[in-house]
């Protein structure tokens, strides 16, 4: 589908399922190019990164990334290239604290970014500064929460599940959950198909259905709130029920020495 399907990183790489997908999306009814944004997604303050304010992104990438991604983004043993990954792809993965890694995972996960807006805009300009183009920031808009329902059925619940809720994929891989991603964040995810989920390029989903998207994920985390309760939080699905499970065993327990109490009086 595109030639970021054959990165030899992830050769297991959803290439043909994203095709199908494609497919089952419709044609595309516009393609306009998506603009920078200056609000990369990101809020959380830095966590003692060590450089000062300016435009140091060049001092953070020998810091934290030259080591596995080489000095010019040209890769190495521990770390693909970053040469025409785009923006998106720096700052998705900046923004969730998937990189840096520590170590080298089969899959790098969501945590605590590292870095500040700041130090993340200006990492995302020194990998731009390699070359090679690549998806832009999305900018995204309030969409359509009904075409963002459909279009989620069809192209995302096969694998993060129809409440958002992640499953497993093939060779230990998970498709995560999808409610502590920002708008934003979803618009890269969609974009630049990060770890094995496919690239979804403006030709099989436009701005406008990546919007509708991005406003249906937001919602499916409100509505997962709801069923869960407040004060379960943001626990997965499997701590839920093994909390239900808990708290059905807590009954029989309490209700076995009830009867049991009865029986003995
Ligand atoms: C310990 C090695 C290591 C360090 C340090 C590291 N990375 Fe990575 N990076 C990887 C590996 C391995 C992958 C591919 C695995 C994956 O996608 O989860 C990757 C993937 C990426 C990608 C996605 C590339 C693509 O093709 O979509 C980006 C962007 C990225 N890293 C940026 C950075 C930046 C910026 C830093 C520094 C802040 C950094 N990384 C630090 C090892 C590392
Ligand atoms: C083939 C399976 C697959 C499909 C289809 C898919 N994804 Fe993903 N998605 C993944 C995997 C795997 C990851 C984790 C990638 C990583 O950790 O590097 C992911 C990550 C994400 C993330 C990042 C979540 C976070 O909090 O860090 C978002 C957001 C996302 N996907 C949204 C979507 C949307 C929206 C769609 C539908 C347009 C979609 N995905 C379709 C497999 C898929």
């Amino acid at each position: 589908m595109s030639e970021r399907c054959e990165r030899r990183w992830h050769p297991g790489r959803a290439c043909a399922f994203g095709a199908v997908l494609a497919l089952a999306a419709g044609p595309a009814a516009l393609a306009a190019p998506a603009t920078p944004s200056p609000s990369a997604g990101v809020g959380t303050p830095t966590t003692g990164a060590p450089a000062p304010a300016g435009t140091h992104g060049e001092e953070l990438y020998r810091q934290s990334c030259a080591s596995c991604h080489g000095q010019q983004g040209q890769g190495t043993q521990r770390g693909p290239s970053l040469i025409g990954v785009g923006p998106a792809s720096v700052d998705f993965q900046l923004s969730t604290g998937r990189m840096p890694i520590a170590d080298e995972k089969p899959q790098s996960r969501r945590t605590q970014p590292l870095f500040s807006a700041d130090e993340i805009a200006a990492l995302v300009d020194h990998v731009a500064s390699f070359g090679g183009g690549g998806p832009q920031i999305p900018q995204v808009a309030p969409g359509n929460l009904q075409a963002g329902r459909e279009l989620f059925a069809t192209n995302c619940a096969p694998c993060h599940g129809t409440t958002g809720a992640g499953a497993s994929l093939t060779n230990g891989w998970t498709a995560p959950p999808l409610y502590d991603a920002t708008p934003v964040q979803v618009a890269e995810a969609i974009r630049v198909g990060p770890g094995l989920m496919p690239v979804f390029p403006s030709q099989v989903l436009t701005d406008q259905q990546v919007d509708d998207l991005a406003t249906y994920v937001r919602r499916l985390r409100d509505e997962r709130l709801d069923r869960g309760g407040g004060s379960l939080g943001r626990l997965g699905p499997v701590p839920e029920g093994l909390v239900a499970w808990i708290v059905t065993l807590g009954l029989l327990v309490t209700a076995a020495r009830w009867l049991g109490r009865r029986a003995g009086q």
